[in-house]
């Protein structure tokens, strides 16, 4: 009988420890060797290729149930894997939201192996479940509770401080955070310039942010709970956040990293659209500057599919988002090859970071023991992003046309090759995630 279920053979195996060159045995869905020996029943060749811990996003909108026009988690699932993720967390505004016992079992229903990935499902935060989220929060496949600060596509909305405290003093997982003032906004309406995307920005301006990050930091202090602020875009947000790692961790994303508004909304008009916004070159180059501080822990993707006809409503009447799920690793694999940050930084953002922050059990590190979640990259591959790519329902991106070095050759999660050059498996084996805070419970 053969060693191994499966061997990677030749590969660059990028360890803990940094990169060997060594071949990995696979058993039972576990990593079971590392620099090992002996025969497998499958062999694959990973001759100048970079093996590395499967990605995970935790950020993404698959928009199921409720509004499936946009995307399923079928269609979402096919859009990550493609793109060499192996992990997703979905986001509470479907419709219904996610927000009751009943909607978590029905989600992860649906998903179970029919999703081509591992996933996790957030809570939303209202006030009229707040006193119930520090059981729902435990519920397993949960990947624990989401706040909206302020609106954003479906009606999620916590606000007000007194609310806010509310919803932090129940429970004990860290709380993702959209951070984003409302009544600021909602002073700033008459910003919006009809037609006009580039005013989106301007409406939703940095300190709109600032004071959402600024107040909820306070309001963690104030009742001793760990948050997570998703998509941050200024780096005022950032250094703010260095001071608050003890409570906080945070999140930035590939098109706040990569788009710069001045060239973005004159090209892309209502597709460059999202909340919060794609702000300036100067914003970029701030992140940047903070990202290689070392002080973002995740890069999630925001994946928020909406139609093309959709987005072709009249600002703003547009829906905010953009899809990104399947070009997160490609984009920043580019930022590698340009010198912006190196392969061990783009690791931990992508990986390791989510599994040290959320307590992941077995994902985001090649160790003997863990699931043998890989993503297998030609990191010299030069290709240009083009729809029939595409996995996504909503059948477009932002990147279309962009020229990159760089790509996701294979995806394997648990041992499964579900993806391998441009193709899928014939099987969905998506099952969820487990945390250490809801594993022994
Ligand atoms: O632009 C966005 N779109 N930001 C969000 O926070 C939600 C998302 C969506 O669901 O469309």
């Amino acid at each position: 009988m053969p060693t191994f279920d499966l061997k990677l053979k030749n590969g660059t195996v990028w360890t803990p420890g940094g990169p060997v060159h060594a071949d990995i045995g696979v058993r039972n869905g576990k990593i079971a060797g590392i620099g090992i020996t002996g025969d497998a029943d499958e062999v694959i060749d990973c001759t100048g290729l970079d093996i590395l811990p499967g990605v995970i996003d935790t950020q993404v909108h698959f928009r199921e149930p409720g509004l499936e026009h946009k995307e399923d988690l079928e269609t979402g699932s096919r859009a990550a894997v493609m793109g060499g993720v192996t992990s997703i967390f979905e986001m509470p505004n479907t419709k219904p939201n996610t927000d009751s016992v009943d909607r978590v079992t029905d989600k992860l229903g649906r998903a179970l192996h029919r999703m081509w990935c591992d996933h996790a499902f957030y809570v939303g935060a209202t006030s009229a479940n707040a006193d119930q989220l520090h059981e729902l929060e435990r519920l397993p496949g949960t990947a624990g509770v989401k706040i909206f600060m302020g609106a954003s596509t479906g009606d999620l909305l916590v606000s007000e401080d007194k609310e806010l405290a509310r919803v932090l003093r129940n429970g004990k997982r860290r709380v993702a955070i959209h951070a984003e003032d409302e009544a600021r906004m909602q002073e700033r309406l008459h910003h919006r310039v009809a037609g006009d995307a580039s005013s989106h920005p301007v409406w939703r301006d940095d300190e709109s942010a600032l004071l959402a990050t600024k107040r909820i930091l306070g309001i963690a202090r104030e009742t001793g709970r760990r948050i997570h602020i998703l998509h941050v875009t200024t780096p005022e947000e950032l250094e703010l956040i260095s001071h608050h790692k003890d409570i906080a961790t945070c999140e930035v994303t590939p098109q706040h990293l990569t788009l710069r508004g001045e060239e973005a909304y004159p090209r892309l008009g209502t597709l460059a659209q999202m909340n919060p916004p794609i702000r300036s070159g100067k914003h970029v180059d701030g992140l940047w500057f903070w990202l290689n501080q070392g002080v973002p822990d995740v890069i999630g993707s925001d994946h928020a599919p909406h139609t093309l006809e959709e987005k072709s409503k009249a600002y703003p009447d547009s829906p905010s988002g953009m899809p990104g799920v399947q070009t997160l690793l490609p984009l920043m694999l580019n930022h590698v090859v340009q010198g912006r940050m190196t392969m061990e930084r783009l690791i931990d953002l992508t990986s390791a970071g989510a599994q040290r922050i959320f307590g992941l059990v077995g994902k985001g590190r090649i160790v003997v023991g863990y699931d043998a979640d890989f993503t297998i990259v030609d990191r010299h591959k030069k290709w240009t992003v083009t729809k029939d790519w595409l996995g996504s329902r909503c059948g477009w991106s932002p990147f279309e046309d962009m020229d990159l070095t760089g790509k996701a050759l294979g995806t394997i999660i648990r041992g499964h090759r579900v993806m391998w050059d441009d193709q899928l498996a014939n099987q969905a084996f998506g099952e969820p995630l487990k945390f250490e805070s809801t594993s022994f419970s």
